[in-house]
């Protein structure tokens, strides 16, 4: 894995949003796999202003979020649906169709991720997998335990990660969802090419236990380091407990110029 400690969260995701880019330039019509959580808040937003200011087109890709809560309608302002709406897909020019998030409402929910796999399977499989942690190291929401060659499914969420998510839910932890469907650690592992985000202190345990730990299901974010092309960009808070952190900034700082992510 590539680990890339920036200053801060803004820094962090300048070098998410010009990897992101550059993809989207040299394949303009790649498959991105898209996530939720303010993780990625500031990558979408140095997205959308290349978009504006730099022409970066969107028009001809495809994405595929991680996951849904069970039984939020797209129009509930907490789904995924409305938040990618609200915080990307309405600022750029992704056309709504190529758009995917699970259906949350599927009466058939085995059936529904069944149909998710096979559209990521017919769109050509995902380039590049945007990914957040959870503190307990889940990627999409795949928790502790996670069969680490699941594919989408339904899972019951921890206590820990609802009581994360109620502030997205005005703090009212009866409001979050117990299950959702989620890709799958297997799905994710498929993308070409995974890109981990994590900023802040409450992140340090589960970025060490993925980065450092061994390979375990009790860090599903541990499994990229299987991962052939995985870059996990973290901030320093994030990165506070990382033994070997200097030298993934020697590293980095070392790299040959035409390794260099820039734009
Ligand atoms: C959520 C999402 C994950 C996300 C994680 C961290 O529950 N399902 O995709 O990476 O938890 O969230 P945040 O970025 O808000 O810390």
């Amino acid at each position: 894995m590539e680990i890339i400690i920036q200053p801060t969260p803004e820094a962090g995701s300048i070098i998410a949003a010009r990897i992101i880019a550059k993809l989207v330039r040299s394949k303009p019509d790649c498959v991105l796999g898209l996530a939720t959580g303010s993780t990625p808040l500031g990558t979408y937003r140095e997205l959308t202003r290349m978009h504006r200011e730099d022409e970066l087109d969107f028009s001809r890709v495809t994405t595929f979020n991680l996951d849904e809560y069970v039984g939020l309608p797209p129009e509930h302002p907490q789904s995924y649906r409305a938040f990618m709406a609200e915080n990307f897909f309405r600022h750029v020019n992704v056309d709504a169709r190529h758009t995917h998030i699970p259906d949350g409402m599927a009466r058939d929910v085995p059936g529904e991720c069944a149909h998710y796999e096979e559209a990521i399977r017919a769109a050509g499989g995902i380039d590049l997998q945007l990914l957040g942690i959870g503190s307990d190291g889940h990627i999409g929401f795949n928790e502790p335990t996670s069969s680490l060659a699941s594919r989408t499914r339904i899972k019951t969420l921890t206590e820990r990660t609802r009581a994360d998510n109620a502030r997205f839910f005005g703090g009212d932890l009866a409001q979050v969802p117990f299950h959702c469907i989620t890709m799958g650690v297997g799905t994710i592992m498929a993308a070409r090419e995974v890109l981990m985000l994590a900023f802040g202190a409450n992140k340090a345990d589960a970025v060490t236990g993925a980065v450092e730990g061994p390979i375990t299901a009790m860090n599903p974010a541990s499994v990229l380091q299987m991962h052939a092309v995985a870059k996990c960009v973290v901030d320093e808070a994030a990165a506070a407990k990382l033994a070997r952190r200097e030298y993934y900034r020697w590293v980095y700082a070392n790299k040959p110029d035409w390794q260099r992510i820039t734009g």
